[in-house]
């Protein structure tokens, strides 16, 4: 199967079709048609149809779509099949709360450390991880086997901080700094800014809808 020149359009619609897809399959769902997964998700059967010929199809004309078989093909598109550790910088608010949320691993993506520059809050320990100092972070990473980055510091420390990820071999930073990295082209960088999201809610409040 050849996605690499799927539309960044349908790239971002593929966790939205996945989460649907889990909810089923816990829920013993089999099989749907693209009519009924299209009422569930209120996005058009035709659209749905599209999305998975970029893929290949998935669906068989009468049958509709096997959920089970669907979700592990959107898992392996998104590179979920695979395990993925992660290491979070900046031991904050945010830092913390990230580190809290256990349904990342559900998805393989798995804490395997938590660092800091604030000698105090180091050694604090966040669900069984103990904060370490940002000093021992290469080696870690190097030792660990980290795909990912999140960076959760204030943006001021962010783009060197990006610059020593580089270096140590990351693969992606998921970076909440307000800040945009400066790093090689074979990084992937997905920049979240929650702020974003809540004036898109803004213009729906002044404008009816979002959508
Ligand atoms: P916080 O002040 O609670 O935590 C920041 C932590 O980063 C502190 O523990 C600090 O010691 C540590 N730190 C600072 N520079 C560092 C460096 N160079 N290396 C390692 N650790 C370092 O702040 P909070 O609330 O956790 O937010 C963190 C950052 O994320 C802030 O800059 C904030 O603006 C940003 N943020 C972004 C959001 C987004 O949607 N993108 C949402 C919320 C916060």
């Amino acid at each position: 199967m050849d996605d690499k020149n799927i539309s960044q359009a349908v790239i971002a619609r593929l966790p939205r079709y996945y989460r649907y897809l889990g909810d089923l399959k816990d829920n013993g769902i089999e099989r749907i048609s693209s009519q009924d997964l299209s009422k569930l998700m209120k996005v058009t059967a035709s659209q749905i149809r599209q999305d998975f010929n970029n893929f290949g199809g998935f669906g068989q004309q009468g049958y509709g779509y096997n959920v089970e078989y669907l979700y592990d093909e959107i898992a392996k598109i998104l590179g979920l099949n695979e395990k993925h550790n992660l290491v979070i910088i900046g031991a904050g608010n945010l830092g913390q709360a990230l580190a809290n949320y256990m349904n990342f691993e559900r998805r393989g993506f798995i804490v395997k450390g938590i660092f800091d520059n604030n000698q105090a809050i180091c050694g604090k320990v966040v669900r069984g991880i103990s904060v370490q100092h940002v000093d021992g972070l290469e080696k870690f990473i190097r030792k660990n086997d980290v795909d990912i980055a999140v960076l959760t510091i204030p943006k001021e420390g962010a783009v060197k901080t990006a610059e020593v990820l580089a270096k140590c071999g990351v693969k992606a930073i998921w970076n909440f700094a307000h800040v945009d990295l400066n790093v090689p082209a074979d990084i992937v960088v997905e920049n979240v800014h929650l702020s974003d999201s809540l004036m898109k809610l803004s213009y729906g409040i002044v404008n009816g809808s979002v959508e």
